[in-house]
């Protein structure tokens, strides 16, 4: 029941309690593979997880509607399985038969010893608030006033001077939640949930209860109305970037007006699991892109969030952040692209990138472990970054060339191919350890068309099959299989 109602409580939750023994044989089928046979969170897969997944055994749940430091109700037990955790690997269970669910319930509650032999307390959420233009002011107010911003930081991207300590009670780092990215949130992204979540806590977690911080109980809405205020509820991807044709000078600063005037375009990047060291956790999950072009140049701009920028530092084991833009270097005809872990022998890529340790570069790269950087007249490419409250903004600006076979080259109308890669130093990434995303297509529009071409369906489908055999080939070379 999101979203409806006055009280905290599902209203759905009228069911008779769970059998534990049937829980237990769903369980051992479809949950030990992560939570553990014991339910201690040691399953074969959680050491791979991050966040790792719960410990039954101390009846400690992040998401309840019941007051702070107690025991979660059936009714939240039963939600969290059915929805699971967004920004986690914990799935949500829909799939199973709401009398299994309930068998779930019963069974998970048996891993905490005599815990739940006492009543979970329930909270009250105080009387809804609208969001409008007062409640906003009130809102950052408070989260000023009572130092979300410690933990979130000043724009809510989680980069606040508290994030590099933050532990959970199980002794992992816990990252604050990006505050823009309410699709992550663990409880839903809905003003209610985050208002739930503020008098509730999360249990296990630094993130407190706040309802006794608050002046008065509604603050607690204010303050869920500016969260959801700081960014989107739901993230649509793109799935082409078009390049605007634009008249004159391209403007190198990445925080110059031009930039705001062009449509931005969203690339969700996974932790590369397929080549050793593998990143299961990658730290940046997303890149914005804007592109343009001129008569002779192409430029890239590009948004990013990282906590923290960072340098090289063997002491405090970080490394340069970086981005990368890579692009075949011979772009064939039709659907076939290089392996899109930079390339391979037979077919390389080349990159358009940037570190806080060099700034603009190239590199040409025939496999993940294969890249060249590019020195002297061989690179083209120029830009610059900048960087706050928790973001990276870039301009990559480069020759749309064409003259030279061997060189890259960008002209007008055609499908070309592009994909992207990140690096959070300050997280230790480095090399194989990064995320990365699928290809793309890019594709210079003609001058004066203000709509984006639509690639058809069928071209679609062909590449994203060809694109997973090329993955599945890739992990069965790596196991060896
Ligand atoms: C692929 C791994 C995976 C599987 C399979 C999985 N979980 Fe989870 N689960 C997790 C992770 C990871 C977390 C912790 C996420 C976090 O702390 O933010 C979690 C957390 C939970 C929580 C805690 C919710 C809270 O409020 O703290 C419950 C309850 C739960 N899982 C139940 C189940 C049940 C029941 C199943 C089987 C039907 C299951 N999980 C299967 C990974 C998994
Ligand atoms: C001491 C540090 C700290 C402070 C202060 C703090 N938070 Fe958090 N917050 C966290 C951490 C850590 C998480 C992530 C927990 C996790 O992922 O399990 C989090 C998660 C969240 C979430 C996501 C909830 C979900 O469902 O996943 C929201 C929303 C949030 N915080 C809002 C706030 C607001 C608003 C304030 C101020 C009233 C605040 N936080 C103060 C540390 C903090």
């Amino acid at each position: 029941m999101r979203g409806s109602g006055a009280s905290l409580v599902s209203a759905a939750w009228a069911q008779p309690a769970g059998d534990p023994a049937k829980g237990k044989a769903i369980y051992e089928q479809k949950c030990l593979l992560c939570h553990g046979e014991k339910g201690d969170g040691n399953g074969p897969a959680a050491p791979l997880l991050d966040p790792r997944p719960r410990d039954f055994t101390k009846g400690k749940y992040k998401i309840r509607t019941s007051a702070s430091g107690r025991l979660p109700t059936d009714a939240d037990l039963f939600r969290i399985i059915a929805e699971g955790m967004p920004g986690t690997s914990m799935p949500g269970w829909k799939v199973l038969p709401e009398k299994d669910r309930r068998d779930l319930v019963a069974y998970l509650k048996t891993f905490a010893g005599d815990a739940f032999k006492e009543a979970p307390k329930v909270s009250d959420l105080p009387k809804e608030v609208a969001s409008s233009k007062e409640s906003l002011a009130r809102g950052k107010e408070m989260f000023e006033a009572i130092e979300c911003n410690k933990c979130h930081g000043n724009a809510g991207r989680g980069d606040g001077p508290s994030m590099p300590e933050l532990k959970d009670d199980w002794g992992n780092p816990v990252r604050p939640a990006n505050l823009t990215k309410s699709w992550t949130f663990r409880g839903g992204a809905s003003a209610r949930e985050v208002a739930a979540r503020l008098v509730t806590g999360l249990m296990g977690t630094p993130m407190p209860s706040f309802i006794d911080s608050v002046e008065k109980p509604e603050d607690v809405w204010h303050v869920a109305n500016y969260v959801k205020s700081l960014g989107p509820e739901k993230m649509d991807f793109a799935t082409i970037l078009p390049v605007r044709a634009v008249q004159g000078e391209i403007p190198d600063d990445p925080a110059a007006k031009f930039w705001e005037g062009q449509p931005p375009h969203h690339f969700p990047l996974a932790g590369q699991v397929i080549a050793d060291p593998r990143n299961f956790n990658p730290s940046v999950d997303m890149v914005t892109v804007r592109a343009v072009y001129s008569e002779s140049e192409i430029a890239f701009h590009v948004t990013w969030d990282d906590p923290t920028p960072s340098k090289p530092d063997p002491k405090a084991k970080t490394f340069a952040d970086q981005v990368a833009l890579q692009f075949a270097t011979r772009p064939g005809e039709g659907n076939e692209r290089p392996y899109v872990l930079a390339g391979d022998g037979s077919n390389p890529v080349t990159l358009l990138r940037w570190s806080s340790e060099g700034g603009v570069g190239e590199a040409s790269a025939t496999g993940i472990a294969k890249i060249t950087p590019r020195t002297g007249e061989a690179v083209k490419a120029k830009g610059k970054a900048v960087f706050a409250d928790g973001q990276y903004r870039l301009v990559i600006k480069r020759p749309r060339g064409g003259a030279d076979p061997n060189d890259l080259a960008f002209p007008v109308g055609r499908f070309l191919s592009v994909a992207f890669m990140a690096w959070d130093g300050g997280a230790g990434e480095t090399g194989p350890r990064m995320a990365f995303s699928s290809w793309y297509y890019l594709r210079l529009e003609e001058p004066g068309s203000n709509k984006p071409y639509i690639i058809p369906p069928l071209v679609v489908l062909v590449t994203a099959a060809l694109e997973l055999l090329v993955i599945r080939g890739a992990r069965r070379r790596t196991h060896g299989g």
